[in-house]
């Protein structure tokens, strides 16, 4: 069973700026009979009359689909778009974020294997750090996440992997992929960077010296809380990997999924253009606010890594999170006074998204093991959407009066 993960070539080139990529790149050998969107092809499998040419497609002599567990025209298409705009060679994608993450980490490594990481990793992902992986026998070192120099000796002790998210969610830690990138290298550690928060308008890992990236589409890729998805990018052995693993495991991106991806993505460069510019503005509004006690954006000069930030990022993003005076009870008040937000576990849409970590991104955490992390409970993550910055501030200036 095997498909081919290339197609004839996108006639898009990639001299083209990401906001022209985002709406163009990777539609190109998927349009049929005229039309201008992508279809949905909803067929579980692909037929061939002809043995012989089905042979050379299911041996990958030719391009094309057999089964639509291993590829699909929509889910290619969207693979495509997102490979582009991460500069990569190769893409493939799954069901949800964390079937691209446990997917990839489960493909690539073997018992004996050993992984380097942080504690501020995506909650779902750090539950495969201290439960699932070390089951299968793969040592995990989890380190401090801003400590660098912590990283780096624990790359250089020998590792297989080295996992690395940046900006972290939900307390905005900033990792320098290029510095860490070369850790790993030097140790033969393959280096994987999760760009959710970024987008690859605001950040290319790979560019930065990374093997392999992975973005949970189910947030700002797709932008609008409306669908899951997930997807890999980086050279064609390491995907081809990855991609045998899932076709396998079968964590298949659904077409209608792909295909609302791709509608999604086509606005990504605009939306995130006004989240940098709005979450920039909030920030800095909220830093001066009594009843803040903390705010926490790389694009804040304050920021412990806002210098790495400026070097690696070509826009802060539109997550931020802002510690309230009065912990848990306040964020308690506070929350359901917002009237321009979505009280939920999700993030990168186009409406503004509110949440305590205790709920969102570290649901799958005991309070004692959020502490451990460094995620203290008076925290609120803020996922700026595409509203007016104004209406935001001052929905937060009355939502914070309770504080
Ligand atoms: C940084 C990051 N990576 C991965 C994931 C997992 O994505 P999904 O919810 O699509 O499985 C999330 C989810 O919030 C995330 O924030």
């Amino acid at each position: 069973m095997k498909d081919r993960q290339e197609l004839p070539e996108d006639p898009t080139s990639t001299d083209l700026s990401p906001d022209t990529l985002a709406v163009w790149a990777g539609e190109g050998a998927s349009l049929v009979q005229g039309a201008t969107q992508v279809p949905v092809v909803y067929s579980a499998a692909y037929g061939y009359p002809d043995v012989d040419e089905w042979l050379d497609v299911a041996l990958g002599r030719k391009p094309g689909h057999i089964y639509s567990r291993n590829t699909n025209p929509t889910v290619h298409a969207f693979e495509e778009k997102v490979r582009i705009l991460e500069g990569a060679a190769a893409a493939t994608s799954f069901s949800t974020g964390m079937a691209a993450v446990s997917n990839t980490l489960f493909g690539l490594l073997s018992p004996g294997d050993r992984v380097v990481s942080v504690k501020d990793t995506y909650g779902g992902t750090n539950r495969l750090f201290a439960e699932f992986l070390p089951r299968f026998g793969i040592d995990v070192e989890l380190c401090d996440t801003t400590d660098h120099e912590q990283i780096e000796a624990a790359v250089a002790k020998g590792c297989s992997l080295v996992y690395l998210e940046t900006p972290t969610n939900p307390t905005l830690k900033v990792m320098d992929i290029a510095r860490l990138a070369v850790a790993g290298r030097q140790a033969g550690a393959l280096v994987v960077a999760d760009n959710t928060f970024a987008t690859p308008i605001n950040q290319n890992p790979l560019a930065l010296g990374a093997d392999l990236v992975l973005h949970s589409a189910t947030k700002f890729l797709g932008g609008h809380a409306d669908v899951l998805g997930g997807v890999i990018c980086g050279g064609p052995d390491l995907v081809a990997r990855v991609y045998h693993y899932r076709e396998i495991t079968g964590a298949a991106l659904d077409p209608m999924a792909a295909y609302l991806l791709i509608r999604g993505m086509k606005t990504l460069a605009l939306r995130i253009d006004r989240q940098n510019e709005s979450a920039l503005r909030i920030a800095r509004w909220l830093a001066e606010q009594s009843a803040v006690a903390a705010v926490y954006y790389p694009g804040l000069e304050t920021h412990v890594h806002h210098d790495v930030a400026a070097r690696q990022m070509r826009g802060y993003g539109g997550m931020l999170s802002f510690m309230v005076e009065g912990g848990f009870e306040a964020v308690k008040r506070v929350l359901p006074r917002l009237r321009l937000a979505h009280r939920a576990a999700n993030l990168g849409a186009v409406e503004t998204i509110a949440g305590p970590p205790a709920t969102t991104s570290h649901v799958e955490c005991t309070a004692q093991e959020r502490e451990a992390m460094g995620i203290p409970e008076g925290l609120i993550r803020y996922s700026v959407g595409i509203e007016d910055a104004g209406d935001l501030i001052a929905d937060l200036e009355q939502a914070l009066a309770v504080a």
